[in-house]
């Protein structure tokens, strides 16, 4: 099969990373989670009392920050600086602030630029919020995917009891709409739905249904 890129946007919570790796490893790509790229960066900034809204400190920082997409025993891993940092980007401080680093203008043009580096042999299945607008606009296939709040706050509610992190579910939806709000109304490459994506609300459809549609999408695309 062709090595196609496959790029999936959407809101936070929508299960974009879940099915983006189910597909992948069903058309034997490369899972590329930009977000978590974002993640990093808000991490080491964090961590050096750079204040993610400082977007000059940020720059010398990303300069001097390399970021790592791996896999370990089949699932994603991410090496900031020779650190995995896999679960230390998924704290709710980083989750809070990402959004403020993800603003920047400069920091987008450095981590997209990297991030097409990554795709530049195609055969990845990539998701984040601005893949099929900025990322990738030429992307074989382009995927909008997206559920309603209700239902991504339920989710993420589930996910993080059978971690056994105690959560309340309101705080959640909330953080979720903070996300959205500031993804969407950003002035640099906001969250959008690329006029050629396809749209999926999987309100009411199970992972292994969208992962199915996903799938044929790229054959078909390939
Ligand atoms: O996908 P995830 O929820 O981990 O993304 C974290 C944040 O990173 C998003 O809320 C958004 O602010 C930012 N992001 C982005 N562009 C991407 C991927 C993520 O702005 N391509």
């Amino acid at each position: 099969m062709k090595k196609v890129n496959v790029a999936i946007d959407g809101p936070a919570g929508a299960g974009k990373s879940t099915v983006a790796k189910m597909a992948a490893e069903k058309l034997g790509f490369i899972y590329i989670d930009t977000g978590a790229m974002y993640r990093a960066v808000t991490w080491k900034a964090l961590n050096n009392h750079v204040d993610p809204r400082d977007d000059q400190s940020l720059e010398t920082l990303l300069k001097h920050t390399e970021i790592q997409l791996t896999q370990k025993n089949g699932s994603p891993r991410v090496i900031c600086d020779g650190q995995d940092v896999t679960e230390q980007i998924r704290d709710p401080s980083v989750t809070r602030n990402v959004s403020f680093t993800a603003s920047h203008r400069n920091i987008r043009e450095d981590l997209v630029r990297r991030q097409q580096q990554l795709a530049a042999k195609g055969g990845t299945v990539m998701d984040g919020r601005d893949i099929g607008t900025a990322v990738l606009p030429d992307a074989e296939v382009k995927v909008f995917l997206t559920a309603s709040v209700n239902e991504r706050a339920r989710r993420r509610y589930d996910e993080q009891v059978a971690k056994g992190i105690p959560t309340d579910i309101d705080e959640l939806k909330q953080e979720i709409e903070n996300r959205d709000k500031l993804d969407t109304e950003r002035e640099v490459t906001p969250l959008k739905q690329a006029e050629d994506a396809v749209y999926l609300d999987s309100t009411k459809l199970s992972i292994e249904e969208v992962v199915k549609q996903i799938y044929q999408l790229a054959v078909k695309g390939a």
